[in-house]
């Protein structure tokens, strides 16, 4: 008995200390599996983060990247769009150089430039505005009648009656006109005031004399006037040029004519009135 009891004692001991064997090691096991799988956990997760920064950071990478080449792309833009509006306005300028030359009006009639004692204008009309009463032939080439009639229009609405003096003279009235004025002024004065024939832009149908209600004398104190003033400010809307300027005697080849308006088309006469030309400029 006393074998079998100690036998048991020592069974017991060994069992308890077993268990507790098997429980330490287990709880041993436990930790360890806790701490890998914790480890691996956190390995992973701080992987995770990692990779999630890289990946955060080459998207950052990227979009500065697409900022850059955008930026790079509409600076680009930028430049080939104003390079096609220089183009767009370096094509209207030459659009607006070619309807000038091409401009039936633009034609130049001086001394050194005569037209022939034949030329008469084919589409000569008569203008419907208000003329002098002594005046004959109150012809004018169409455009440039249509041209008056909207300028003395426009005028009588801003409180200037216009009155045309002269407008087409033929070569031989032109002649005429001449041969009077050389036996009674002499050359010199007439050669001033007075084109020799087939040298007038009156033979063209293109030019006319106007002075006002107020002021009828072809003289040079037309200037002093409302409507000379109105005239010299508008007249490059309708197609007009002041002709026979002061100062410019020397190139035209006659005196100052405040009355002497040439019709030219509003392309030129615009160019030419912004730019303080004389038509004489547009050919040297
Ligand atoms: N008075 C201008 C110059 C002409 O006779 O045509
Ligand atoms: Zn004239």
């Amino acid at each position: 008995i006393i074998y079998v009891k100690i036998l048991y004692i020592f069974m017991k001991f060994v069992k308890e200390n077993i268990m507790n064997n098997i429980f330490k090691k287990l709880k041993i096991s436990l930790v360890i599996v806790g701490i890998v799988v914790g480890v691996g956990y956190l390995a992973n997760n701080g992987g995770n983060n990692i990779e999630k920064d890289n990946t955060n950071e080459s998207i950052n990478n990227s979009n500065e990247s697409i900022n850059n080449s955008n930026e790079v792309l509409l600076s680009k833009l930028d430049k080939e769009i104003l390079q096609y509006e220089d183009m767009e306005s370096d094509y209207k300028e030459i659009e607006r150089l070619e309807n000038i030359l091409n401009n039936e009006y633009f034609i130049l009639i001086n001394r050194e430039n005569k037209l022939a004692e034949d030329y008469i204008p084919s589409n000569l009309k008569k203008c419907e505005a208000k003329f002098l009463d002594y005046v004959q032939d109150n012809n004018l080439e169409n455009a440039a009648a249509d041209a008056v009639k909207k300028m003395f229009a426009e005028a009588a609405k801003d409180g200037i009656s216009l009155v045309g003096v002269s407008g087409y003279r033929s070569y031989g009235v032109q002649k005429e006109l001449y041969d009077t004025r050389m036996k009674q002024s002499g050359k010199e004065r007439t050669r001033a005031y007075t084109a020799e024939p087939g040298a007038s832009e009156h033979q063209s149908g293109l030019a006319i004399d106007i002075l006002c209600d107020e002021y009828s004398t072809l003289d040079e104190g037309f200037e002093n006037t409302d409507a000379f003033r109105w005239l010299n400010e508008n007249c490059y809307k309708y197609g007009f040029i002041l002709r026979y300027l002061k100062g410019k005697e020397d190139i035209t080849g006659y005196n100052y004519e405040p009355w002497h308006f040439r019709y030219v088309g509003e392309d030129v006469a615009s160019y030419i009135y912004k730019n303080n030309l004389i038509l004489e400029d547009l050919y040297r």
